[in-house]
């Protein structure tokens, strides 16, 4: 019997997985990316694409902006959710409302953020130290998509979990949170080849990933590789270089989410579409703005639009004040009357906007709870520590 994990996988066609990505990945960048792949494929891949990170207390707590972050279109399979919990009890609870109420296909776990906010708290990529609170954590979520589908005749929703290598070189956990996320029942891996004491800096390092895929090897489950994929080359190159069953992209869809059409063609053996030029890119960024709106309603949409001018822009000769002007934009009208100073007939500018984009800050060290390292056993005195972590957090 294959793994669920790969048939959570086959549901997007290829094996390319949108990197849940805190103020980016909301319900309008999903549908543009998802458009993406169903063109280059004519209709035969979509991928799986991943909510912003939601915080297990907020879903619990029925947040007005939490329950529109969950959202989804009609068209959205499989419905991809990632939720952020350091309480086994809150985490659960979250799960729950999601299956109960037919919320989601499938829920990805976050263990590695690496925001100081939450790891001062013990959050995020620093969680997994703690290995006996990691696999309460997982064992918990899939416990209950498990006994809560079922007391709806239903199959459960796969719990998936995402992390990095470890807190630092010193502190590795991967393999053990692997193998823990295995025998606890998560439905995959998806692994980040770097610490969290690495932010984004440097290079990921595929070889762990490699590494995973070997140990994890006896328990069938599928590993993802995360880190660095920039072009559709990158991804079939750590596919090859690391035996993962799948990709996750993050930072690399940036202002570029017609990767996600490069992806799909590559996966399904068509041939890859080149990058656009200005016009087409110009084109992508008005249907971006548009759908921002749709989804974020006229004045909150516009605004959101702003942070992605300098990505989709780059390499491009684009006058200053039209790049301003750009990041300054009220409306769609706005957004309109900046496209068309542009000198829209250009060629793509080829390498200089293939490398890496978004964050990129270099490592510092981990910002942890006062002796959170001494021993991956002990919680106790931590517990108020990790419960504030739950609070007010965003992006990893
Ligand atoms: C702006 C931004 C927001 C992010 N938010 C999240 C998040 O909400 N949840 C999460 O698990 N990872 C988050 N990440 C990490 C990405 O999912 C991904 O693991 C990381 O960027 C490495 O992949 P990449 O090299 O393809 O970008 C975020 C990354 C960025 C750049």
């Amino acid at each position: 019997m294959t793994h669920p994990g790969y048939d959570l996988l086959a549901r997007g066609g290829v094996p390319v997985v949108l990197a849940p990505m805190a103020g980016i990945t909301n319900r309008a960048f999903r549908r543009l990316a998802r458009e993406q792949a169903r063109a280059a494929t004519h209709g035969a891949a979509t991928g799986i694409y991943v909510t912003e990170m939601i915080t297990s207390r907020a879903l619990v707590e029925r947040n007005d902006e939490t329950m529109r972050m969950i959202a989804t279109d009609p068209d959205e399979s499989p419905r991809s959710v990632q939720l952020y919990g350091v309480d086994p009890v809150t985490v659960a609870a979250a799960v729950r409302v999601l299956v109960d109420e037919d919320r989601a296909d499938h829920i990805d776990l976050n263990f590695g953020c690496p925001v100081p906010k939450v790891t001062r708290k013990g959050g995020g990529s620093a969680l997994p130290w703690k290995r006996g609170l990691f696999r309460a954590i997982v064992r918990d979520a899939v416990t209950t998509s498990r006994e809560t589908a079922r007391a709806h005749g239903r199959e459960p929703v796969p719990v998936t979990v995402k992390m990095r290598k470890g807190v630092d070189d010193d502190h590795l956990t991967y393999l053990e949170a692997g193998r823990a996320a295995a025998e606890e029942g998560a439905a995959w891996v998806a692994l980040h080849g770097r610490t969290a004491s690495q932010l984004y800096g440097g290079t990921a390092d595929w070889t762990s990933i490699a590494r995973l895929v070997e140990e994890l090897e006896p328990f069938g489950i599928p590993v993802l590789g995360n880190g660095d994929i920039w072009t559709a080359a990158d991804a079939a190159r750590m596919v090859s270089e690391t035996g993962a069953a799948g990709i996750v992209v993050g930072r690399g869809c940036l202002g570029r989410p017609w990767l996600f059409g490069q992806l799909a063609a590559s996966f399904t053996g068509r041939a890859v579409p080149a990058d656009p030029g200005l016009r087409d890119v110009a084109a992508v960024m008005r249907h971006h703005a548009e759908l921002l709106v749709e989804v974020l309603g006229p004045q909150k949409g516009p605004r959101d639009f702003r942070k992605h001018i300098a990505w989709y822009l780059k390499g491009f000769a684009v006058q200053r004040e039209i790049r301003q002007g750009l990041a300054l934009v009220d409306t769609l009208d706005e957004v309109d009357a900046w496209i068309a100073k542009m000198d829209l007939d250009q060629p793509w500018p080829g390498a200089v906007s293939e490398g890496p984009r978004g964050r990129t800050q270099p490592g510092k060290r981990v910002a942890l709870p006062d002796g959170w390292l001494d021993d991956p056993d002990d919680l106790d005195g931590f517990l108020d520590d990790i419960r504030a972590a739950e609070l007010d957090v965003s992006g990893g």
